[in-house]
């Protein structure tokens, strides 16, 4: 028997466990998350006597009498300023890591009540955020200092709700406090845990399953296989060529492939039987990257023919996706251009590591299934789960728990279908959840991708042409893979003016990991190329980076190199004007190195693609209801709909409730993705509100409108790749960028300058912490990430993947540029992946100019973050 003292109350266990597991089960207390249970996140943080502690690799066997503190043991005073200084510094994005930088931050103001920026850094040194950035967070912390120590009275938030207005997050208390709920919060009674069984290998045959031990395991309720699936057994977001579990006879692509499903009456009962189910394997060679994918006589990787559903068609040469994007004679430009740059670029995937691991919750409902999710788009699962259950749409309700972050990787489904399954199949409420190293074997990364690019300029540095060709590895599943490539490919001409383009990608399927959606969507990797040619093209052409971009950057009227003439608002200028000074001073000096990279990334989904928003308002008890199923991911599409229905109606934020996205009330707004929420689900609130607007205008209160609701849609009609039109319009819009990365002599990144073209910006807080955000998650991908596979296992863990900590994180300086005249969104463009796609050339030509070593791969190899030791470890 264990007695733990909890806030102050005494709790007994009869057996030992995981501190973490004992707080958040036993004693209720979820605001103790858990991001790893590895000891590698800080999610789980609590003060243990006085010191911060991460409960997830505690025993309550070693605790003996300390005494545990969690933010349910602070004072409702302490509560109070936490809440208002994390909500007004932007501190909160999805808000997962914020319960552990509380508890850490407030430890650090128990012992030094006047900290400064550099003890706060240190205090959450252990805590990672994969969203923020860290900035606003060490915010938070530093306001919540000065408030407690010069006992500060708790201002009054008098908020408009305008847009330009730096409103705080509609959910910004919750997740301080650590009442928010996300899926792995949720409980129901009767609830029964499911756990996959995953192949042992990337690729090998099935030769048995025998799960007749792991049924007498004690706990197991039931165990499913391929056969048990009452649908169609592939999933997947445009080609169904993902089966949802590995039958017996079949071959496994890769090792996030699903044998069959445990269910039982705890976490650990699941976990321990599904150790005991017996598979026969052979192991057989796998496919490892595109060139043996491509290679003459290769294995392919769906070449089994299994798959009879849905829209799949099986590939020719492991091939998914070839993508062309032509305009003009590059052969001619680039042969006639005075000087020319070439080369090869290998860009590694890299591992989204949102710090919620991904939890769904199935429960029966009538003869239906009800599904608490995590995702990014209720509504493609809604269809999917229909398919794999083989039951209508009605009889299936999504609803989305708050979300701890996703970044693309949270599009596909992952544990949804197979939480719905097993509620369905038992009729009984079933939690499904992997662990964090699960997670990492199992969701699409960033693609691997290799591009070779030439491009070519005239003797004043204006472009000409540029050929391109670009090779993707989607691994197991085509997920985004298709998509993903052409993005890359249609970005790949950069911001610029000039029209010869010949630009040509394959995507190949191979026995990684699967690859899909991940901020920048496959620019990010084009960018990455390309960037570092345009220096070293302005090098040739005897221009500074920055003065060989500014006199191609691409203005209003005239075409981008993928055809699209760009829109008046385009103010691609304007961001490079904004750094012209920082960065002349800094190449000046000779202390520091300057790197520049600029970038351009759509909105909406764009080429021919239906792409609809919407957001109905419903009047419920005297306050206006904001109903959208746009996936709230972190990235603050709730608050962006309040503000926009501020704006427009007049209301003020405590009349509006933005409510959770759920199939049974929030129509379909598309996946949040290509930035596309703030544009599409923002113009559909507009729209909606200007008809609430028109009734309160008409001298109707909120009273007297009970129950009425208000339809928003916004839909935009692009035109497809291919079309004939010599100036198609790809997308609604393109934001742009030009950031600066400098560094010292020793090569740390002192300093970054991030300047944005956003169109209208709805709410300054959100947006700088999206950019602090983006360029902290560049900094990994140029510096530290590595993700390396071994016969398509994945061999990083959370706490080995490189992702920047606090102390690591340099000052990031945003610059928001306003000049928009299109009438969607009020003029907004969205800014949630552009953030992360020029920050690694731009570090490349820093280090460059530092050491004059041309790097081509990625992350960038002898610098101060990696040195050729860690390199070959
Ligand atoms: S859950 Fe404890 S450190 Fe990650
Ligand atoms: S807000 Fe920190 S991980 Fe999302």
């Amino acid at each position: 028997m264990f007695i733990i003292n909890v806030n102050g109350k005494d709790y007994q266990s009869e057996i030992d466990m995981a501190l973490m597991d004992f707080l958040r089960e036993k004693v209720g207390i979820t605001s103790v998350k858990n991001g790893c249970k590895e000891g590698a996140c800080g999610t789980c943080t609590v003060i243990i006597d006085g010191k911060t502690t991460r409960a997830c690799i505690q025993k309550l066997s070693r605790l003996g009498k300390k005494k545990i503190q969690t933010i349910e043991g602070f004072t409702e005073r302490e509560r109070e300023v936490l809440v208002y200084a994390f909500a007004a510094a932007g501190a909160v994005q999805c808000g997962f890591c914020i319960p552990g930088m509380v508890i850490s931050g407030k430890c650090l103001i128990n012992q030094n009540q006047n900290p400064t920026r550099e003890d706060v850094k240190q205090a959450i040194r252990t805590n990672i955020c994969r969203c923020t950035g860290y900035a606003k967070i060490e915010d938070g912390i530093l306001l919540a200092a000065k408030m407690l120590r010069e006992n500060l009275e708790v201002p009054e938030l008098k908020q408009t709700g305008k847009i330009g207005e730096r409103t705080c997050r509609v959910d910004a208390s919750k997740k301080t406090l650590g009442t928010a709920k996300y899926a792995d919060d949720y409980s129901f009674d009767g609830m029964l845990y499911g756990k996959n069984l995953f192949s042992k290998y990337a690729r090998a045959k099935i030769l048995d399953i025998d799960i007749s031990k792991a049924l007498e395991m004690p706990g197991v309720v039931a165990i499913y296989t391929a056969k048990d699936i009452p649908g169609k057994r592939y999933i997947g977001h445009l080609a169904q060529d993902w089966p949802g579990m590995i039958d017996i006879g079949e071959q496994t692509k890769c090792c996030g492939d699903t044998l069959a499903m445990v269910v039982a009456k705890t976490r650990e009962e699941a976990m321990a039987a599904v150790k005991v189910v017996e598979v026969e394997y052979k192991e057989l060679e796998p496919i490892h990257n595109p060139q043996e994918a491509a290679a003459l006589g290769a294995h392919q990787v769906h070449g089994e023919g299994f798959n009879q559903f849905g829209k799949f068609r099986i590939p020719q040469n492991n091939l998914l996706d070839h993508e062309e994007v032509k305009r003009g004679d590059s052969k001619t430009a680039l042969a006639n251009s005075r000087f020319l740059v070439e080369g090869t670029f290998h860009l590694p995937p890299t591992e989204h590591a949102f710090m919620e691991p991904e939890t769904a919750i199935g429960l029966p409902d009538g003869d239906g299934v009800r599904v608490i999710t995590g995702g990014q788009g209720i509504y493609d699962e809604y269809h999917e789960i229909s398919n794999y259950l083989g039951i209508p749409l009605e009889k299936v309700r999504i609803e989305s728990a708050v979300v701890g972050g996703g970044f693309g990787g949270k599009e596909d489904m992952s544990v949804q279908h197979q939480a719905a399954l097993c509620a369905y199949l038992i009729k009984r409420p079933v939690k499904v959840f992997l662990s964090r190293q699960e997670s990492i074997n199992y969701h699409p990364k960033r693609h691997a991708m290799e591009i070779y690019c030439k491009i070519g300029c005239d003797e004043n540095g204006i472009l000409q042409g540029m050929k391109a060709r670009l090779t993707s590895d989607t691994g197991a599943y085509a997920s985004l893979g298709g998509p993903v490539l052409q993005r890359a490919c249609t970005h790949a001409g950069g911001p610029y003016n000039y029209q010869n383009v010949d630009i040509e990608g394959n995507a190949y399927y191979t026995n990684n990991p699967p690859a899909g959606a991940f901020r920048g969507f496959g620019v990010t990797q084009s960018c990455a190329a390309v960037e570092c040619l345009i220096n070293q093209l302005a090098e040739k052409a005897g221009l500074s980076g920055w003065e060989f971009r500014y006199r191609n950057a691409i203005r209003p009227g005239q075409s981008l190199p993928n055809g699209q003439i760009a829109d008046e608002g385009t103010a691609m200028v304007e961001t490079l004007e904004s750094v012209k000074e920082i960065f002349k001073k800094y190449e000046a000096d000779p202390n520091y190195h300057v790197g520049i990279a600029c970038a351009m990334k759509n909105a909406g989904v764009g080429v021919g693609v239906p792409d609809t928003g919407r957001c109905n308002l419903k009047i419920v008890h005297g306050k206006v209801h904001a109903r959208s199923s746009a996936g709230a991911i972190g990235q603050g599409v709730q608050t962006v709909l309040l503000q926009v229905i501020c704006e427009t109606t007049g209301l003020t934020p405590d009349q509006i409730v933005v409510e959770h996205p759920d199939t049974k009330y929030t129509p379909d707004s598309g996946t949040t993705t290509a930035s596309r929420q703030t544009v599409f689900a923002g113009e559909a609130a507009h729209q909606s509100s200007l008809k609430l607007k028109a009734d309160l205008d008409n001298g109707y209160t909120l009273r007297n409108l009970e129950n009425k609701e208000y339809i928003g849609k916004f839909d935009f009609i692009s035109d497809p790749i291919g079309s004939s039109k010599p100036n198609p319009v790809s997308h609604i819009g393109y934001g742009y960028a030009t950031q600066l990365f400098i560094i010292d002599k020793e090569g740390k990144v002192v300093k970054v300058v991030a300047a944005h073209d956003i169109g209208r910006v709805i709410n300054p807080l959100s947006s700088e912490g999206q950019v602090e955000g983006g360029v902290a998650m560049a900094l990994g991908y140029a510096l530290t990430e590595d993700f390396q596979l071994k016969d398509g296992i994945p061999k990083a863990k959370l706490g080995t993947l490189g992702i920047f900590k606090a102390p690591q994180m340099p000052p990031v300086v945003v610059n928001l540029i306003e000049k928009n005249n299109t009438e969607a969104a009020f003029g907004a463009k969205g800014i949630g992946e552009i953030v992360v796609v020029m920050g690694a050339p731009a570090c490349q030509n820093a280090y460059y100019k530092k050491d004059g070593i041309f790097r081509y791969s990625y992350p960038l190899r002898d610098t101060y973050y990696r040195t050729p030791k860690q390199e070959k470890l």
